[in-house]
């Protein structure tokens, strides 16, 4: 038997002290809720394209490591998404770990990447992890880009990598073409324009990617109805790619993801008719919160919804209400001065929204 005290002293001498003070990416237990806390989709993939597969992943050789030829994967997601053709592809295990591999890269310890924020949690983790210096810009009041700001920041930390989520989570916002541009002009390094949530709103740098020499785009497909196969593409110039590339795990995209991607993207109408359908949900969902009184709710061009109590409410209250009903969302109270008191929904189908609506209004009333 290991004794505990020696276990936790050489885990204390072994383990980096920043590492050891931090917690683990938060992920709600979930089974069994009405699960709006994660922008996933709430839409399961019909039963004949189930079934293409299924006999696809038959014909996949699970005792062979996967092929390191990507070039059918390649062609197939630059024609499905539009990427062009002079852009190279570089893929990840979810675009989670490209984010790793980018910082990785091109950071060495004490070098600064920045963003604005509140902004994805992740580019800060990954930042702490590979040993970077990540620097927030705050977003304006009414949870805008402060672009002044921004450009002040960039001019003063001289930034290795700048991430903009576009739109971003978890406020929603899409930022100005004009001041992103500023940005990209004036930034030493690297931008990625992050666009997990391009299928909601249909706006995309891809097509100016040719004419920008520091920009890669990064995807996933998580949000239009995959998150469970793991996939994400960062696109851009053959030479950056390059270099990313040199640090990649060998054999990251497995064999199981591999087929499945290709075989739902036989069929990609599927997708772009449920982030449609999302959409239009969201429309409705934004329409019918505006409703109620004493909640602010924020314009949003992703899969989710940001909403503000007024202080007679308590955000945390509503989502600890909201759970005993049985729903989940993300409780955004405590992770930023300009989140307190809000809750970030995500879209569900037509009739999961409806439930959502009827119990905050009940919730609320009640105050
Ligand atoms: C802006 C943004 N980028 C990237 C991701 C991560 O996506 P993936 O599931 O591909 O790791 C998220 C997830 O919420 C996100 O909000």
């Amino acid at each position: 038997m290991i004794e505990d005290k020696k276990l936790l002293d050489i885990i204390k001498v072994t383990v980096r002290e920043d590492i050891q003070s931090m917690t683990a990416y938060p992920v709600s237990k979930s089974a069994n809720y009405i699960k709006l806390d994660a922008m996933e989709s709430p839409y399961d993939l019909p039963e004949d394209i189930l079934e293409h597969i299924i006999t696809n992943l038959r014909k996949v050789k699970l005792n062979r490591y996967p092929n390191t030829d990507k070039s059918q994967l390649i062609r197939t997601i630059k024609n499905k998404f539009n990427i062009p053709d002079e852009s190279d592809l570089l893929f990840g295990n979810g675009s989670d770990e490209l984010i790793h591999l980018i910082i990785q890269s091109c950071c060495k310890p004490g070098d600064t990447v920045l963003s604005p924020s509140p902004s994805f949690v992740f580019f800060e983790m990954a930042s702490q992890f590979n040993h970077a210096k990540f620097i927030k810009v705050n977003l304006t009041d009414d949870l805008q880009l402060d672009t002044s700001n921004m450009l002040k920041s960039i001019k003063q930390h001289s930034p290795k990598i700048i991430f903009l989520a576009m739109p971003n989570n978890p406020t929603g916002g899409l930022w100005n073409d004009n001041d992103v541009l500023s940005i990209i002009n004036i930034a030493p390094g690297l931008v990625i324009i992050d666009e997990a949530y391009y299928a909601f709103n249909k706006k995309s740098w891809m097509n100016r990617l040719h004419e920008l020499s520091n920009v890669l785009i990064l995807r996933t497909v998580s949000k239009i109805g995959l998150a469970g196969i793991r996939f994400g593409y960062l696109a851009g110039h053959p030479k950056w790619i390059n270099q990313i590339n040199k640090i990649r795990p060998p054999y990251n995209i497995n064999v199981l993801t591999e087929s499945v991607i290709l075989s739902i993207l036989d069929n990609k109408h599927i997708l772009d008719e449920h982030s449609n359908q999302i959409l239009l949900n969201r429309i409705k969902l934004s329409e019918s919160l505006k409703k109620l009184n004493n909640v602010k709710v924020y314009d949003s061009y992703g899969n989710f919804v940001l909403v503000k109590f007024d202080k007679s409410i308590s955000a945390t209250n509503v989502f600890n209400e909201l759970k005993l009903s049985n729903i989940l969302v993300k409780d955004l109270s405590d992770s930023h001065a300009l989140l307190s008191n809000c809750l970030r929904l995500s879209i569900g189908t037509n009739s999961e929204n409806d439930l959502l609506i009827k119990t905050i209004s009940k919730i609320i009333s009640k105050k």
